[in-house]
């Protein structure tokens, strides 16, 4: 007899052997550490992906990555399979109080001149953190005359690109974001049994997104930032793969500059370009 059901692959077994040369491969291109108790994590989301590619045999999976190489196109989705990216609205908020109470007005080239100033949001995920920075920013222009801002939003993800260039977010979502700023910057989509919002055009125009990887020794972004949102990445590279991705970024601060890391990150024993002036936050000293 026939079965009517489609056939359940066969649950994808990862060795050691096997995992060795997944983790070994992402850690060399991505700087993600993948620590042995990361094997179940990845064994379920190639298995995920197995399904998607209807194969059922790691084999042939490892061939299509491995013999592709690393420009291949299984390599993009591999790697936006084994990123995490974890984010959300106004994530760490004393840090856009210390952007508008300190960073911001320290940089002020005095009442009233024109002034623009450039951030970037370095492994920016679906775009939460880049749109509240970019609220933050709307309203501080609304208060100083003059002042305009525009947003670089970076990731190695195409998958969560593809997000954050959409902006469109669930109701759950959008709960942290103060509802006097959910009424000004988001819309409301049409679909009653769903609500979904996006972020209003004007703010959208003043973020742009691309891919880039840290690992990468050019990262070929010609502009020098006001500030540097380096948050909540580095916690999954080894401390010599945080020194040089620390040093490229601080590089791209503008003299006097600011960086955010996030909470639980410490740049203490690096030698780099910048002294902490709060709660991890640094400024350019050179
Ligand atoms: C946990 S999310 C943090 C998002 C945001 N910065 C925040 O704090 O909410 C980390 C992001 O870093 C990105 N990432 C990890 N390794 C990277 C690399 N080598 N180059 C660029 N982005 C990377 C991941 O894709 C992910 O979206």
């Amino acid at each position: 007899m026939t079965s009517l059901c489609p056939a359940i692959k066969p649950f994808v077994t990862l060795t050691s052997g096997h995992f060795a040369q997944f983790s070994e491969s992402i850690t060399r291109e991505t700087g993600i550490r993948m620590p042995r108790e990361k094997m179940p994590m990845l064994q379920s989301r190639l298995q995920r992906r197995l399904r998607q590619l209807n194969l059922d045999n790691l084999d042939d999976y490892r061939r299509r990555l491995f013999e592709s190489g690393d420009s291949g196109s299984e390599w993009i989705e591999f790697i936006n399979l084994v990123t995490t990216n974890k984010t959300d609205f106004f994530r760490e908020p004393k840090h856009f109080d210390y952007l508008v109470d300190v960073a911001l007005p320290s940089r002020d080239p005095g009442p009233g001149a024109p002034w623009h100033a450039t951030f970037w949001c370095a492994g920016c995920s679906s775009g939460e953190e880049p749109y509240t920075l970019a609220m933050v920013l709307e309203e501080y222009a609304r208060r100083r005359p003059g002042f305009e801002f525009s947003i670089l939003g970076t990731d190695i993800s195409t998958r969560v690109l593809e997000l954050a260039r959409a902006a469109i977010y669930e109701a759950e979502a959008v709960a942290p974001i103060p509802p006097e700023f959910r009424h000004r910057y988001l819309l409301r989509g049409k679909d009653p049994e769903r609500a979904r919002f996006r972020v209003v055009p004007e703010l959208r125009h003043k973020v742009r997104f691309g891919r880039l990887n840290f690992m990468d020794e050019q990262y070929g972004i010609k502009d020098r930032f006001d500030g540097i949102f380096f948050r909540n990445v580095m916690i999954y590279f080894e401390k010599p793969t945080q020194q040089m991705v620390l040093s490229r970024i601080c590089r791209q601060l503008k003299s006097g500059g600011y960086l955010f890391a996030g909470h639980s990150e410490s740049l203490t024993g690096f030698n780099l370009p910048v002294k902490q002036v709060s709660a991890s936050v640094f400024r350019q000293t050179r």
